[in-house]
């Protein structure tokens, strides 16, 4: 979906929105909070030996469990094994490949030198091989005209019934095997790395803010009362938290936003027409004309100031970018984001371990430099 254009991507759009509304998300939760369960399991040993973890790493695992769960009804146990499985690295060497190879498009050639070339294929190759035995296992069960009405209503089924819709106006014929993998790739690359580094940015920002994390605590306290969070809470319960997440999105967003300009569009007086145009967030969301003196400062409680908020230019907040085009996982996210943050601070607070800020590192999406480095606190909940 990410790279289709026109018509087909506005069928792959209205097949897939379903999908991530708030009614359908709602039932997601007991999922979130159940691999959030095991990454807090995880997090025992380091409470208790004072070793450091890298925060972002485990945030990833989690992310890349969660969206192979809902996204395939797979569960490889990312987050259970001591060492992860075979496809964590996958992900990992497929998003490094294709980040090194897309940098500098001076050197897009690059790309075909034989050893570039036949390192990418196998990389590819081993990738897909695994995702093509769980796609041809799904449709192997379930035979029918509609997929989801008898296997699981995840992306994958979505992704079924897509292609099959597809074939059926185009007269019939044999369902694009391809089509599915790449919608089913697009999902699983962009839903788990961005939100891994959203909430270690916010979990990083949260440890250098003291007044901060105390109103996370006493919030979660409050509203969860130590269980996990409810779709309700998530919705509009954990307020604050909320606002914790916004900030740190504006500080730290991890995408851009990628167009095609139409033909003959211009931008001052130069040909733009067909050419890629990037826009990057970060500067935006930084930027002092829009968002006053302070904007270079973590301050969640900005959001909650509705007069300053209502000034707010229309386009200076686009984590999630804006339009037709925006990110069809936005809800997604933030639900995953705040259940994990809502039940990690129930358990246990975390200090930054390294003497270096951090700052973002980019490969197709961006990420926190360091990783994150914290030391695991122990906490017991304030009744
Ligand atoms: C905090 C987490 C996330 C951030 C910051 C984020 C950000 C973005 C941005 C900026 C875009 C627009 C890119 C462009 O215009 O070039 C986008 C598109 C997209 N995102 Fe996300 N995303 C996040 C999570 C997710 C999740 C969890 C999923 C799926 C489960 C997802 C799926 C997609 C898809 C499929 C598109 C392409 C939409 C289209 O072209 O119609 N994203 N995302």
């Amino acid at each position: 979906m990410v790279v289709s254009e026109g018509k087909v991507w506005a069928k792959q759009r209205k097949a897939f929105s379903p999908g991530f509304q708030f009614a359908f998300l709602k039932d997601l939760v007991p999922t979130f909070a159940g691999k959030t369960q095991l990454l807090i399991n995880r997090f025992a040993e380091a409470a208790d030996t004072g070793k450091v973890l890298h925060f972002h790493t485990e945030a990833v695992l989690l992310t890349v469990d969660v969206i192979c769960q809902v996204g395939l009804s797979v569960n490889f146990g990312y987050l259970t094994s001591k060492e992860p499985p075979k496809i964590f690295y996958l992900f990992n060497e497929l998003l490094t490949n294709t980040a090194e190879l897309a940098r500098a498009p001076h050197t897009a050639w690059m790309r075909f030198l034989p050893w570039n070339y036949l390192r990418s294929r196998n990389i590819q190759n081993r990738f897909d091989s695994i995702l093509i035995r769980v796609i041809q296992h799904r449709l192997t069960e379930t035979q029918q005209a509609d997929p989801l009405a008898t296997g699981p209503r995840d992306i994958l089924g979505l992704a079924i019934k897509t292609a099959k819709d597809a074939k059926a106006e185009e007269g019939g014929g044999a369902l694009d095997l391809e089509d599915v993998l790449a919608q089913v790739k697009t999902f699983l690359f962009a839903g788990h790395d961005t939100t891994a580094s959203t909430a270690a940015f916010t979990v990083y920002e949260i440890s250098r803010n003291p007044d901060v994390e105390a109103k996370v605590l006493e919030e979660v306290d409050r509203v969860c009362g130590g269980k996990p969070p409810s779709p309700d809470d998530l919705n509009r319960g954990l307020k604050y938290l909320g606002c914790v997440v916004k900030e740190s999105l504006r500080l730290w967003p991890p995408g851009g936003t990628a167009r095609i300009a139409p033909p003959g569009a211009t931008l001052q007086g130069y040909d733009i027409g067909g050419r890629p145009i990037y826009l990057p967030h970060l500067p935006i969301h930084r930027d002092p004309d829009y968002w006053g003196p302070d904007a270079g400062e973590f301050k969640p409680e900005r959001w909650l100031d509705e007069t300053y908020v209502a000034k707010l230019h229309p386009c200076c907040y686009m984590p999630f970018s804006k339009g037709a085009r925006d990110c069809i996982g936005q809800t997604f996210a933030l639900m995953e984001v705040k259940t994990l943050l809502a039940m990690l601070y129930m358990n246990y607070t975390f200090k930054y371990a390294c003497v270096e800020p951090e700052a973002q590192a980019y490969r197709i999406t961006s990420y926190p430099k360091n990783h994150v480095p914290v030391t695991v606190h122990r906490r017991s909940r304030q009744k």
